[in-house]
């Protein structure tokens, strides 16, 4: 058997209480039994309060809400598999808010029969896994009753379960029948335990045998003809699956886990709450011994399916999907530098402010404000940037990826939420499943989640994200004797740099490249000023927002009040430069009072601050860039409107 590596650290959460008798308690229990023959350090809690943990395995998403909500919280990074155990399946899935954000939380869901899938919607279905419950096998034999046709009922007493049903449908049996119902299991509606004392007293065809242990239940299976299910809802039943190993003849209502476990033509089906159905299918099974046989059959062949053998094997391709069964960890973030860059920033206003003409640099627009506010105008109709780039990185990942040798590990450089770059991964992970991706940005959150949408999209992907700014993120990816890579800057960000910048900006990227690895690197190009300036200055004021906020940043940081109505988006474009500028303008005479930093910045009225220049290129200049560097054009790829260049540099 394939184990992990290391000693994983494992906690399995269930919300039923030591020594309960609960299924919730009997699944977390055998989970625990199950990792553990995987090689994994497990154990049962009965919530998670910030113990180191590799894997979070919680049952009952809604039960068990507070601890999923706080360990994506903790470790946005970590695997977290949610089980959806029953009521939560059924009774709570859609009214639940508590529900939909844990199975959103999830990096995969378990469900306990095939059946369950159809309850899901198509985004947690794909990250969904059926594993089925082994089942206990009685062990020796029991002699049945004499003189008495016993049909078993395992379940606690609770609506749900629809326990009084056989009360009902056994008055329909003849005269002479010798059947009876016996039902084991704890009152949980506690109204019921008047009527099942009542009913045991009067129905001499049905008895309540109360709550007895696991081993006892399973006796009272072991002598019985036959086993009957009347639920309501199941979300995978362990007392079925007993019976089903048990190789009994099985009655059972016609719901979606039993339907889901047994088939949807097992012969014992019949509706659920239909007392005279039931009724009618008891006094078959008692008369009817070939019918018995059959039914007996149906659950022989089932048997295997509900197997220790075969649950364990389920675990391990999950395990192996979450990929943890092998070498490395599939997901490990670094931070480089201080993660606030508040000196930083602190540095640059003070300098930037002070100088004439004014001015703050574009790297600082990328707060958790700003970079929603990116993503939001990489949507813009105006914004063509993206949707140009992301036309050229659908038809031609492949062939891009071709330009480096298979297993090239692909580094991206300002990775933002990697939307970009799936293309890219996707066409690596063709070329070898067990690809390596390599985000840097400045954003840690950005990391984070875009880290986990990566790794539940392409599940065997490694991804090493760093947090850092790019010269430090490149110093920590390069490692000595690493293998080939495909370095990746996307979006125009080296139009955020002059031109004398950027050229020596890529010419350090090349000093670390060796001869077979490759730069993508994504170029606007020149064009008209009718195309160009509404794309910074849409019309919805997506980007003057964007544009504002560094200033909504800068009063936030540094505990002053800056009244952003006082200051207009300008943004145009020099065509002499080939750049697009944007500016905050001060549409009064106004002082900036930044206590903290011990600076009062005054602005006349009409004054800029200018925030960011992004560069246009001619082919020429692209060229000229490349060789700059010291690379060259390998190949160039444009989009069908002629307004986006993607091009491969290669170290000369
Ligand atoms: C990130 N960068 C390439 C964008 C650009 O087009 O220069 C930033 C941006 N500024 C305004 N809109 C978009």
């Amino acid at each position: 058997m394939v184990q992990v590596a290391r000693a994983l650290k494992v906690e399995v959460v269930t919300p039923a209480p030591k020594g309960s008798t609960s299924g919730n308690r009997h699944t977390a229990q055998r989970y625990v039994r199950i990792l553990r023959d995987l090689g994994c350090a497990a154990s049962v809690v009965e919530r998670w309060i910030d113990t180191p943990c590799d894997l979070l395995v919680a049952l009952h998403a809604k039960k068990s809400a507070g601890s999923i909500a706080k360990f994506a919280r903790v470790h946005p990074l970590a695997p977290l598999v949610v089980v959806l155990t029953g009521t939560d399946l059924y009774e709570d899935l859609e009214p639940s808010a508590e529900v939909v954000r844990s199975l959103d939380l999830a990096t995969r869901i378990i469900v306990l029969q095939p059946s369950a899938l159809l309850r899901l919607r198509p985004e947690w279905a794909a990250k969904t896994h059926v594993i089925l419950q082994a089942a206990e096998r009685v062990n020796g034999t029991a002699e049945p009753l004499v003189g008495v046709f016993e049909v078993a009922v395992l379940g606690h007493l609770r609506g749900v379960k629809d326990p009084f049903l056989p009360a009902e449908a056994v008055r329909s049996l003849p005269i002479e029948s010798k059947l009876r119902v016996s039902h084991v299991g704890a009152v949980i509606d506690r109204g019921m335990e008047d009527r099942a004392r009542q009913e045991s007293a009067e129905n001499p065809r049905w008895r309540w045998l109360g709550e007895r242990s696991h081993k006892a239940a399973l006796h009272v299976l072991a002598r019985a003809e036959a086993f009957l299910q009347t639920s309501l809802n199941e979300g995978g039943s362990i007392a079925l699956a007993e019976a089903i190993v048990a190789g009994k003849p099985i009655l059972a209502t016609r719901i979606a886990g039993a339907v889901g476990m047994l088939g949807a033509d097992h012969p014992g089906l019949f509706p659920a709450g239909d007392a005279a159905a039931l009724g009618r299918l008891l006094a078959r099974l008692e008369q009817d011994a070939e019918w018995r046989a059959e039914l007996a059959a149906c659950s022989t062949a089932l048997a295997p399916r509900f197997s220790l053998a075969a649950e364990t094997a389920a675990w391990s391709a999950l395990l192996a999907d979450l990929g943890l069964l092998g070498e490395r960890p599939r997901v490990r973030l670094t931070q480089v530098g201080s993660a606030e860059q508040v000196h930083d920033f602190a540095a640059a206003v003070r300098e930037g402010l002070c100088a004439t003409p004014k001015r703050l640099p574009c790297r600082f627009f990328y707060d958790e404000t700003g970079s929603k506010l990116f993503e939001e105008i990489c949507s813009l109709p105006e914004y063509y940037l993206t949707r140009a780039e992301d036309e050229i990185l659908t038809a031609r990942s492949s062939e891009i990826l071709a330009l480096v040798p298979s297993g090239s590990e692909i580094v991206e450089l300002g990775s933002g939420s990697a939307e970009k770059s799936r293309h890219l991964i996707a066409a690596a992970i063709a070329r070898d499943s067990r690809a390596r991706y390599t985000p840097i940005d400045i954003s840690r959150s950005a990391l984070e989640s875009s880290a986990r949408a990566l790794t539940a999209r392409f599940p065997s992907l490694h991804v090493h994200a760093i947090a850092a700014e790019y010269h430090a993120g490149l110093a920590r990816s390069a490692s000595p004797g690493r293998g080939p890579r495909l370095y990746v800057w996307l979006g125009s960000n080296v139009g955020n740099f002059d031109r004398t910048e950027a050229a020596a900006f890529l010419s350090g990227l090349c000093a670390h490249m060796g001869l077979e690895d490759r730069l993508v690197i994504g170029i606007d190009r020149r064009k008209s000023k009718a195309v160009l300036e509404p794309a910074y200055a849409d019309a919805a004021g997506v980007t003057a927002r964007f544009n504002l906020n560094l200033l909504a940043r800068l009063a936030a940081t540094f505990h002053c009040a800056i009244d952003l109505a006082q200051f207009e988006h300008v943004a145009f474009y020099d065509e002499i430069e080939g750049r697009i500028e944007m500016h905050l303008e001060s549409r009064v005479e106004q002082v900036i009072d930044i206590p903290e930093l011990e600076l009062q910045v005054a602005l006349m009225k009409g004054e800029r601050i200018h925030t960011e220049n992004s560069y246009k290129y001619s082919d020429d200049e692209m060229r000229e860039l490349a060789r700059a560097a010291g690379m060259r054009v390998q190949r160039e790829f444009h989009d069908s409107g002629e307004q986006f260049t993607l091009a491969v540099f290669a170290p000369c």
